[in-house]
């Protein structure tokens, strides 16, 4: 499938399913105290976006069965809530989507339960970073590679390393559209980015080894090594000048 180009009307719907994200991404973070169950942060979703009113674009997605992922410590994506609580010094990626008016926006964060150790700190700002600096390589006329390179550098930086089986991806009436977007990889390859493309950058980072492994519910991802694992997330579209991020509150 080509990469497909956004109209200015398009994007706009784009950016209010993203800022619906964006504000509930920032309810759940606060609400993600030692003691919370995970099921109570997916019904805080199912609450916010229906007096929002838009949609919750995992819940039932190739049979995902809840409208936030959740995805603590070792775990690296896809994780579902449960009746598992959060404990002090927990890390917890919360991955979320919205759909508004048919388009979709897909954000995700890392925060710490409590008081967390400077490690888990440093993991999880270096994978801000990396991500803040895969969108200012996002540029009309410079190819994708340019974004990958960017993530994967600022991550080996600081130490860490990139999962490579998971990548970011083209956004927009489908949650998943192309360029597939890896978090790793040379500057100078993939296709050429334009104006209107709508793009979800997702460096997903291990303070281990780069490898994973699924759980037996199908879904949750963890680090092979049990390392810590962090998860940061923008839909972002290209513009003339600096991409503008689309999942901001
Ligand atoms: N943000 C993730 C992604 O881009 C989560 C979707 S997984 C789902 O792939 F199945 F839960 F929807
Ligand atoms: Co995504």
């Amino acid at each position: 499938m080509p990469i497909i180009v956004k109209s200015e009307e398009e994007i706009a719907l784009i950016r209010e399913a993203g800022r619906v994200v964006g504000q509930v991404l920032r309810i759940l973070a606060q609400e993600a105290k030692p003691g919370v169950k995970g099921e109570r942060l997916d019904k805080i979703v199912r609450k916010e976006f229906e007096a929002r009113g838009v949609g919750p674009t995992f819940l039932g997605y190739q049979g995902y069965p809840a409208s936030v992922c959740l995805s603590m410590n070792d775990e690296v994506v896809h994780g579902i809530p449960g009746e598992r609580e959060l404990k002090e010094g927990d890390i917890l990626s919360i991955d979320l989507g919205a759909t508004y008016k048919g388009f979709v926006g897909d954000a995700a964060v890392t925060i710490g339960v409590g008081r967390i150790s400077r490690d888990a700190e440093r993991l999880i700002r270096t994978t801000e970073k990396a991500l803040y600096k895969g969108i200012e390589a996002a540029r009309a006329g410079f190819p994708l590679g340019a974004v990958s390179h960017a993530i994967q550098t600022e991550v080996e930086a600081g130490g860490f390393s990139v999962v490579r089986e998971y990548v970011g991806h083209g956004v927009g009436r489908s949650m998943h559209e192309d360029p597939q977007i890896p978090n790793f990889g040379p500057p100078d390859r993939g296709p050429i980015l334009r104006k209107g493309m709508v793009l979800a950058l997702e460096p997903m980072v291990n303070a281990g080894g780069w490898r994973t492994k699924r759980h037996d519910d199908g879904w949750t991802v963890s680090t092979l090594d049990g390392s810590l694992s962090a998860h940061f997330e923008h839909t972002i579209a290209v513009t003339d000048g600096d991409a503008e991020i689309l999942t901001l509150p």
